[in-house]
């Protein structure tokens, strides 16, 4: 790996090749840190008085056999051991099949591609797009639409022709651009299985120059005016789609996650404003738009990056839709957005910040959701607020507001990482997406892992851009986390919107075949169902966890034993975990949903290194594959 030849990396890869933790862990401070995985337990377990905080680790400690055979029982399918070749498995009486590959056409006036030529200029907007990840399923009438981000690309396999896959042409930049965002496709179950419903009325590409309006308090803010767009309401494209959410309207939530890394500059002098720091806005970019396309210089156009890294909401019903930018849920680099309705009917909106050291967020509507009414104001008319999380085993949410923080609206919509900052939020380790139980009252975030937690740079302990110092807490209890864990939370009186909360740590990743200590993992752990790096996640309509991750595939030393990527089903009431698919090699899994019936699950393969799903000779393709069991019984 060299600094000049990059693409192969994904995004969190290269945010941390230009941002590197220290060569050489401190390993006597590790091992000081860590205390033993049993006493470790114990430690959390005494730090949850309430019975609700006791949880998973608690019932797993007190399990009988009895107990054990029941958990067996919610998990409809035979585990899977670790893979670490080139395509997807799922457990025995399943099947899968390609649904959607880069480059498939969505319309019958755009050829087949050959990937190994790469798609032309004029096609590049006709076809699913690079790096499926978050996505959600609609039924509209009779159909059924998907709708899935695409979260960047893979220069060297979209620009075959470009050295290094760097763009050479405007063109070249615009078909970069066209590759990512959102499609939106219909999609159908026939003979063959499920495909894509060419040509349907619902199909659209929504990318990085599709108009769209900012809406909430950062619209028509002096922040966000740019010469193109004097009054600040009227912007184009939506930049690393990772994440996603949907709302009980019927509308499609797409993330905007590291959009830093499109803004750049060739003007050697240029005074970055101050405000770049904190979200990683540098010179040098990985894609040169800027070479090519001066709405991404940030020295003709500083206000540019200031109009992305929001939650963009979009109506899968309608083509012809103009995409909203919901700034009242902040800016930050958002993972996805999960969407639950208050005991009064107010719109409820978790959100994680991926960064090392980030926050963890909750949007509160200040109206209630009511079916049928008007729905135009619940994401624009609220209060953001960011989770503290106590050693005790509770927490409470700060708002984030001109009292709390001395910063105007659109300050808090634009500079959120800011906000959050001066009212004192906990740090976490890169929260990823977070998941909303259905039979519960209960939320889930998967903290992927952070490899600058309690480590020292130049004899103090590293912080996050802001100045933050990341020292351990309980919620992120691991110095050098290199595995991840998922914390969880359960809101007072059973009401999402409260303002305070109780939490424990569902797992703690690890490796009890490596370490004895804490790095082992939680007791949930163990050699037949390890993995790191948890990140996608979802639940089922059973109230099952479906857990995806994106980590070390290297399966050699700490990660020895862990495997390829992989998706494993969780239970919240017992802890207990199972792997069900395994990815092939260089992939992470990312993004799904399930089919009207249940009967299909809809899962993402992103970035592969291996020739999937084509095979042997073929240039890897990200692809949504569909799941069935063969007896077509329901599994989602
Ligand atoms: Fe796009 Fe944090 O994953
Ligand atoms: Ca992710
Ligand atoms: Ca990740
Ligand atoms: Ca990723």
């Amino acid at each position: 790996m060299t600094e000049t030849n990059t693409n192969h990396l994904s995004w969190d890869e290269w945010d941390e090749l230009h941002n590197p933790p220290p060569a050489v862990t401190d390993f006597d401070r590790v091992v000081e840190r860590a205390v033993s995985r049993r006493g470790f337990l114990g430690g959390i377990l005494a730090m949850g008085s309430a019975a609700a905080a006791m949880g998973t680790l608690g019932n797993l400690m007190s399990s009988t056999s009895a107990q054990a055979q029941e958990a067996a029982s919610r998990f409809a399918f035979k585990p899977i051991p670790i893979a670490t070749d080139n395509t997807v498995h799922v457990p025995e009486g399943y099947s899968w099949k390609p649904l959607a590959k880069w480059g498939q056409p969505l319309f019958s006036n755009v050829p087949d591609i050959d990937p190994m030529k790469g798609v032309s200029v004029e096609n590049s907007d006709k076809v699913f797009g690079e790096n499926t990840d978050g996505m959600e399923l609609f039924v509209i009438g009779d159909a059924q639409v998907i709708a899935v981000n695409h979260e960047y690309v893979n220069n060297e396999t979209n620009l075959p022709h470009a050295p290094e896959g760097m763009p050479q042409s405007l063109d070249d930049v615009k078909i970069l651009q066209n590759m990512q965002g959102v499609t939106v496709m219909e999609v159908a179950e026939g003979a063959n299985g499920w495909e894509i419903v060419v040509d349907s009325p619902f199909n659209r590409r929504i990318h990085h120059n599709t108009p769209m309006k900012l809406s909430g308090p950062a619209a028509g803010s002096d922040l966000v005016k740019t010469a193109a767009d004097p009054a600040g309401v009227d912007c184009l494209g939506t930049f690393n789609n990772c994440g996603a959410g949907k709302t009980p309207w019927g509308t499609y939530l797409t993330c905007e996650e590291n959009f830093n890394g499109y803004f750049g500059t060739t003007t050697a002098d240029f005074q970055m404003p101050d405000d770049y720091k904190r979200y990683g806005i540098v010179a040098e970019t990985r894609y040169g738009y800027e070479k090519f396309d001066e709405r991404f210089d940030v020295a003709k156009n500083p206000n540019e990056p200031r109009r992305a890294g929001y939650v963009v909401e979009i109506d899968p019903s309608d083509a012809s839709s103009t995409p909203i930018k919901r700034t009242a849920l902040g800016r930050i680099k958002h993972e996805n957005a999960a969407v639950v309705i208050a005991r009064d009917g107010r719109v409820v909106v978790y959100m994680g910040d991926d960064e090392r050291g980030e926050f963890l967020y909750k949007y509160v509507s200040n109206s209630i959701y009511v079916p049928g009414g008007d729905t135009s104001k619940l994401l624009d008319e609220g209060t953001l607020y960011v989770a503290k999380f106590s050693d005790e085993g509770t927490g409470e949410w700060l708002a984030l507001t001109p009292e709390t923080t001395g910063m105007k609206p659109d300050e808090i919509a634009v500079f959120t990482r800011q906000a959050a900052s001066k009212v004192g939020a906990t740090t976490m380790d890169r929260p990823e997406w977070v998941a909303t139980n259905p039979v519960a009252i209960e939320a889930y975030c998967a903290l992927t892992n952070n490899s600058n937690r309690a480590v020292l740079k130049d004899g103090k302990m590293r912080t996050n851009a802001g100045g933050d110092v990341l020292e351990l807490n309980a919620a992120n209890p691991r110095a050098g986390n290199e595995y991840g864990q998922i914390v969880r939370w359960y809101p007072e009186n059973d009401d999402h919107a409260d303002g305070k909360f109780k939490w424990d740590l569902f797992v703690m990743a690890g490796n009890p075949a490596v370490h004895k200590d804490a790095y082992a993992g939680s007791s949930n752990i163990n050699e037949g169902n390890m993995f790191n790096s948890p990140d996608g996640m979802m639940f089922d309509s059973t109230g099952l966890l479906w857990i995806q991750t994106d980590g070390e595939d290297t399966n050699e030393g700490d990660f020895a034993g862990q495997g390829n990527n992989q998706m494993l089903a969780g239970d919240p009431v017992t802890g207990r975990i199972e792997r069900f698919l395994t990815a092939p090699k260089g992939a992470e899994v990312t993004g799904q949903t399930w089919s009207a019936d249940k009967r299909t699950h809809f899962v993402g393969i992103q970035h592969p290194s291996a020739p999937f799903p084509d095979g042997e000779g073929k240039l890897p393709r990200s692809t949504i594959v569909a799941i069935k069991k063969d007896d077509n019984s329901m599994i989602g």
